[in-house]
């Protein structure tokens, strides 16, 4: 992939002090590979594995993506398709551009301008669908032909191995995380907090943490109204939350935690918290002092955490002290950054100023 580099991550003072909490690190993906959110991590590797499924043998060899595309010319004309609540839509448009191909992005109504057009400036084709995010994967699934891949990152009977390696691609984080942990000779955290949409994200993390010899506690932040995962914990199988999901940390509004995800999500997570916006557009705030910019989903995490240690029995349930190691993933920057400045009161722009990164 082009301008591939690990994502920053981050020392954050302020916030451990805030938090009474030993160290936090913030990994920071307001910044992939020219995209504001990690999402290009699970698109770029299922879609190159989609196409090899596709056409049943790995490309003649490249080295660089023009030459992968020039490889794949034969198939065109020929389209990637998904549903999205936003970030996951534009990488799949992102790297339909990059491979020459078009683009068609299915997105539930009363998405944010800005989200549509940052699409749009990729070269997509737009579609509104009547409904919220679960009737927008229904209707992208019905576009799958000879000549168009649907590249989810959700998983329903049948399909699962695309969404699968959307989850090895999000894997690249929390290798990510512990080179530079262990290059920085710092401790492995004890606590990690992941935001929760359909829990393909925090599969990866599971995946991660369950099987290395650092266990830490894991914690699934979601939105009070979409939380999915915890109400699927509850009931002990999947559950669904019936839109509309109107919550501003719009990443995160599923209904329905993906297939594929659930028995890593039932089997590997410790806490689950939901949140009320306000608390998102908090955690963005105190991500700003930290100099660190989030968007509305990106502050779940933290917001996850303020909530689950501000309460002191909590605090000493978790086993948290004030010696811990608190990770916090911050999974997206300023999707929408008229909203950013209106919630945080600065531009997205003028916050810039890394602290200590540790690398
Ligand atoms: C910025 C951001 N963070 C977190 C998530 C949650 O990921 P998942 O749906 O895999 O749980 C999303 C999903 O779209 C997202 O866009």
């Amino acid at each position: 992939m082009p301008a591939y580099a690990p994502t920053l991550l981050l020392d954050a003072p302020l916030l451990a002090s805030r938090l009474q909490v030993g160290r936090v690190l913030v990994k920071a993906e307001t910044y992939r590979m020219g995209l504001p959110s990690f999402k290009i991590l699970g698109a770029s590797w299922a879609t190159y594995q989609a196409l090899c499924a596709h056409i049943g043998r790995e490309p003649e060899p490249w080295h660089n993506i023009n030459e992968l595309a020039a490889n794949l010319v034969f198939l065109k004309p020929f389209k990637l398709a998904t549903a999205t609540d936003g970030n996951h839509g534009r990488a799949v448009a992102f790297m339909a551009r990059l491979l020459g191909f078009e683009a068609q992005i299915f997105v539930p109504d009363g998405m944010a301008a800005a989200r549509i057009s940052a699409m749009e400036k990729e070269g997509a084709t737009v579609s509104i669908v009547a409904g919220d995010y679960d009737a927008a994967v229904a209707r992208a699934a019905k576009e799958v032909s000879e000549s168009c891949l649907v590249i989810s990152d959700t998983s329903w009977p049948g399909y699962e191995t695309i969404p699968n390696q959307v989850i090895e691609g999000y894997a690249t984080i929390f290798h990510e995380i512990d080179d530079a942990i262990d290059a920085s000779g710092l401790a492995h955290p004890d606590l990690v907090a992941v935001p929760m949409g359909v829990g393909a994200f925090m599969a990866a993390g599971v995946s991660h943490y369950r099987s290395g010899s650092n266990q830490p506690t894991i914690i699934g932040v979601e939105p009070l109204d979409a939380n999915c995962v915890q109400e699927s914990a509850e009931l002990g199988e999947i559950a669904h939350v019936p839109g509309p999901h109107q919550s501003i940390m719009v990443g995160l509004n599923c209904g329905r935690p993906s297939l594929i995800a659930w028995p890593r999500l039932a089997a590997g997570i410790d806490w689950f918290v939901s949140v009320e916006d306000e608390a998102a557009r908090q955690a963005m705030r105190d991500l700003a002092e930290a100099a660190v910019v989030a968007g509305e989903t990106g502050g779940a995490s933290l917001a996850g955490v303020t909530a689950l240690l501000g309460d002191k029995d909590r605090r000493q349930e978790v086993g948290i002290d004030g010696s811990s190691t608190v990770l916090v993933i911050v999974t997206e920057g300023a999707t929408d950054p008229i909203a950013y400045e209106q919630i945080v009161g600065r531009p997205h722009d003028s916050i810039g100023r890394i602290l200590t990164a540790i690398r």
